[in-house]
């Protein structure tokens, strides 16, 4: 674990969403631990609570908020309760999301519709229930994509339509919101290692597993730690003018390509 270096982000203000597990709960981790107050949104209180507290053992400080993303009042209700209690909010992570693996010929409407709603959706309901805040004093947002966004996938043709749209309004919301000096980037991971992402798309079988990992050109998945010393890079003063850009850390997947990812995932 990086050690507590309260430098960094002293004095800023971050609201996670996503933020009890996961990529979004290791990203919230980092940034508590160089100094930020940390607001973690989720549906599960249990999950925020355990996020809540590995943060407050390295120092660090964080408040929970049970909710769904797509409700826009809750999310609303959740900025205005952090600014309270902490005095501002300077950094958002759109974290949250939902996917599962279907074919397209037979995922239903409201299956698709349940995707887009939590990924899109909910990205766009973070960020606008922030955005007065965020311009009081300037700030950053960093949206969590993945490379189904341009890389076409098997299985995921709602998920890569979310992610893509999300790259999208970044580049649009860094448009729109450069001159009240709030930064918007979006990060792509590949796979992740011991994540609730892998553990619903990656290969079932430990020999399929490997042929894939032995395939990236790092050969090896990803670990939640190397993603959130990425997200810290992108909402830190060091990036200070990265803006509407999307960082891909995928390993080199996207370089294979969508049919040798549809041969890896034995499609
Ligand atoms: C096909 C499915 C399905 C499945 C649900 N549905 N699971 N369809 N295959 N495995 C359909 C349902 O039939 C229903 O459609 C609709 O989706 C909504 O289902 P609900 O269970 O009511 O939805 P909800 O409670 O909102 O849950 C959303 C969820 C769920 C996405 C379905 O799995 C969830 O809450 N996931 C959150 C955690 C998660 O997914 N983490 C991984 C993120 S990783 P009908 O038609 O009956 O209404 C990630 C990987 C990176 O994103 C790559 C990204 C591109
Ligand atoms: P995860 O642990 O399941 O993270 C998703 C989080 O979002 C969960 O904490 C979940 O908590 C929350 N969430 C889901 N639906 C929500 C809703 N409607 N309202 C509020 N919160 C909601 O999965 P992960 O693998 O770490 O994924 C995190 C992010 O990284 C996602 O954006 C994902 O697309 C992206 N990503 C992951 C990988 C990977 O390899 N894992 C690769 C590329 C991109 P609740 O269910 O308690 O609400």
């Amino acid at each position: 674990m990086t050690p507590f270096r309260p430098g960094l982000l002293q004095g800023q203000v971050a609201l996670v969403t996503g933020g009890g597990s996961g990529i979004g709960a290791g990203i919230a981790l980092r940034l508590a631990e160089h100094g930020a107050v940390v607001g973690l949104v989720g549906r599960t209180q249990s999950k925020l609570d355990d996020t809540a507290a590995r943060i407050r053992s390295v120092g660090g400080q964080a408040h929970a908020f049970a909710l769904d993303v797509r409700d826009y009042d809750a999310l609303s209700g959740a900025v205005a309760e952090l600014v309270e209690r902490a005095g501002k909010l300077t950094l958002l992570v759109c974290s949250a999301a939902g996917n599962f693996l279907s074919p397209a010929a037979t995922l239903s409407a409201g299956g698709f519709k349940a995707v887009i709603d939590i990924d899109l959706l909910g990205t766009f309901n973070a960020c606008r229930a922030s955005f007065e805040a965020l311009s009081k004093q300037g700030g950053a947002v960093l949206s969590i994509t993945a490379t189904q966004a341009f890389v076409p996938t098997p299985l995921q043709c709602h998920a890569g339509a979310a992610k893509a749209a999300i790259q999208k309004l970044t580049q649009d919301l860094a448009l729109e919101w450069g001159s009240v000096k709030i930064r918007v980037n979006a990060l792509a991971p590949g796979p992740i290692d011991a994540t609730e992402g892998m553990r619903r798309l990656a290969p079932p079988g430990a020999d399929e597993r490997a042929k894939l990992e032995r395939a990236l050109p790092a050969g090896r998945f990803g670990t939640v730690d190397e993603i959130a010393d990425m997200a810290l890079f992108l909402l830190s003063p060091a990036a200070g003018f990265i803006t509407g850009t999307t960082l891909v850390a995928d390993g080199g997947q996207s370089l294979l390509g969508g049919s040798r990812l549809l041969e890896l995932m034995g499609g």
